[in-house]
């Protein structure tokens, strides 16, 4: 680590720590600085709590932490995660055909391809009712089973696209579900209204022995078998997307009807692999899913060519940990000006706080500053009447906004003073000023504001935020976004030095849980011993027992 960049950056925190946004933004040269295009994408961060200098320094922190050669590292597909000794090389699951890209001296894009090239050929079948269930009628609806990094990225991406008038349309008729919680009220969700006889079964799971998925898929699978009257049905109606071949054959799987990825694929990375884009392609068909991996790739190339200065998801990065390690902020507000997005931030939740979300550094050694961000949000304006009030009056929480140019479904009302977009959109625009100057008592008292509510309504500005503006929310601009906070997560990494591509933070729960699966499971029975657990813990589970 740069330690002595870090105290260096030390000094500008003393600085900023005394500079009002108010001031740092009159000054018209900064913010042109801060207002950095690339294509039709627009990253404006003049609302952050830097200056020319604060970010000349954050480029050298980026430069001594070596962040320009990890990212070589990981293209080239070397193995970076050193816990785990695995390559990060799902930018490899949307590289062009012709690329080449090498783990162990073979190059995986042929790889790649071929199970795109698989998985575009069974979701036309299903799609075009070639594929027939077990009572030789057409599969419409898809139910997902997975959880975590085979969950929430392949929900985001569905979300978001079942709005956009082109995979509307390709989706016509069709039906998309997901079953991620054990909490069987989920499975009920999940099933609810569903025929099994037109469903197909995905069961989305790298390991193939997460607890959660396991279940459901036994679970869902005795309702199939239940419905369908005999176990044969499995070859028609499940299908599995894994790394684990030896498993999903356990589980009774036809090893033709498995999509498969490899261990360079982190699961939080991994919607660009069989977990997001077969249940995908069999939704909106595969040439939209394909321009959503172009959308990937595209980011990809930014990432890697575009200078420092003009790179932004290394600026999103350095912003990050500025605010997070050196400023001391604990959260990170995103906030999506489109509704389409409702899914983005638990993704993004996962992909940030499970990625960054740790003590050590590389070596094993404590990291000096504090790492990890409360990742949070809700898309505007649903938001402003919820959790806004603390961000303006309470804590201050770095906040990224992010809006489209143009909106999937545009409305425009006769009589009304804009279009319904450019209403959204207006607030879009408003919250960050808000934030970043508020409003003094003198101009409170300048408005004839009563005396006694003048510190009520007195709102401190100097709250950082950045601008994010995409043309339109659609599966290529889905893409290249995605990829964007993918980037951040690795550079926020490569900064604090930490593994963002290990996860060993869930493992204590699920140790824990299966010795209190072991003791209800003899409970039920009749007796067991709880001589393990915490006396706490035991009180509550004799209450639990109890009903
Ligand atoms: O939450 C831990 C985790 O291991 C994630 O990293 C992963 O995406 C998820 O569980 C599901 O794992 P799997 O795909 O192996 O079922």
């Amino acid at each position: 680590m740069a330690a002595a960049l870090w105290n260096d950056l030390k000094g500008q925190v003393t600085k900023m720590g005394s500079t009002h946004l108010r001031t740092l933004m009159q000054d018209q040269a900064r913010n042109d600085e801060m207002f950095v295009t690339s294509g039709q994408m627009v990253l404006d961060y003049c609302r952050q709590k830097v200056d020319v200098e604060t970010m000349k320094k954050l480029f050298e922190l980026a430069e001594k932490a070596g962040v320009e050669q990890k990212k070589q590292k990981m293209f080239s597909g070397e193995k970076i995660n050193e816990t785990e000794n695995r390559a990060v090389l799902h930018c490899a699951l949307r590289a062009p055909r012709t690329a080449n890209i090498s783990v162990d001296g073979q190059n995986v894009v042929p790889e790649v391809w071929k199970v795109l090239d698989a998985m575009k050929g069974f979701s036309d079948k299903v799609r075009s009712g070639e594929w027939k269930g077990h009572t030789g009628k057409p599969l419409t609806d898809v139910v997902c089973i997975g959880i975590g990094g085979s969950y929430l990225g392949v929900e985001f991406v569905y979300e978001a696209l079942k709005t956009d008038p082109a995979a509307a349309s390709a989706a016509a008729g069709r039906k998309l579900r997901f079953l991620a919680n054990v909490d069987p009220i989920d499975v009920s969700r999940a099933l609810e209204g569903l025929n099994a006889e037109t469903t197909l079964v995905v069961i989305i799971s790298k390991t193939f022995t997460t607890a959660e998925t396991m279940l459901n898929a036994k679970t869902v699978k005795a309702w199939l078998v239940k419905q369908l009257g005999t176990e044969d049905c499995v070859a028609k109606h499940v299908v599995a997307c894994s790394t684990a071949l030896d498993k999903t054959k356990a589980f009774g799987i036809d090893s033709n009807n498995v999509f498969g990825f490899w261990d360079w694929v982190g699961g939080r990375f991994s919607v660009w692999s069989a977990v997001g884009v077969l249940a995908l392609s069999l939704q909106y068909g595969f040439d939209v899913v394909n321009q959503f991996l172009e959308g990937g790739h595209a980011m990809d190339q930014h990432f890697q060519q575009a200078p420092a200065k003009e790179n932004m998801p290394l600026i999103l990065g350095l912003l990050d940990v500025w605010n997070g390690s050196l400023l001391g902020y604990e959260g990170v507000a995103i906030l999506p000006y489109c509704q389409a997005l409702l899914r983005f931030v638990p993704h993004i939740q996962q992909l940030d706080m499970e990625s960054n979300g740790k003590g050590v550094q590389m070596d094993g050694t404590p990291v000096a500053v504090p790492t990890g961000a409360i990742n949070f949000g809700e898309p505007g304006t649903n938001g402003q009447h919820s959790f806004y009030q603390l961000l303006h009056q309470g804590r201050v929480v770095p906040s990224h906004f992010i809006g489209f140019a143009a909106s999937q479904h545009p409305v425009e009302l006769p009589g009304e003073a804009v279009a319904n977009h450019d209403e959204l959109m207006s607030n879009f625009f408003a919250q960050p000023d808000a934030l970043a100057l508020g409003k003094t008592a003198d101009e409170l008292k300048a408005d004839k504001v009563p005396d006694n509510l003048i510190s009520h309504k007195t709102f401190p500005g100097d709250r950082p935020s950045l601008s994010l503006l995409l043309p339109v929310c659609n599966a290529h601009w889905l893409g290249q976004l995605l990829a964007m906070y993918e980037h951040r997560t690795a550079t926020i990494g490569w900064l604090l030095n930490v593994n963002s591509f290990d996860q060993w933070g869930v493992e204590l729960g699920k140790v824990l849980a299966k010795e209190v699966r072991g003791y209800l499971s003899q409970a039920r029975k009749g007796s067991a011993d709880d001589s393990k657990f915490l006396a706490p813990t035991k009180k509550l589970l004799a209450k639990y027992l109890d009903k």
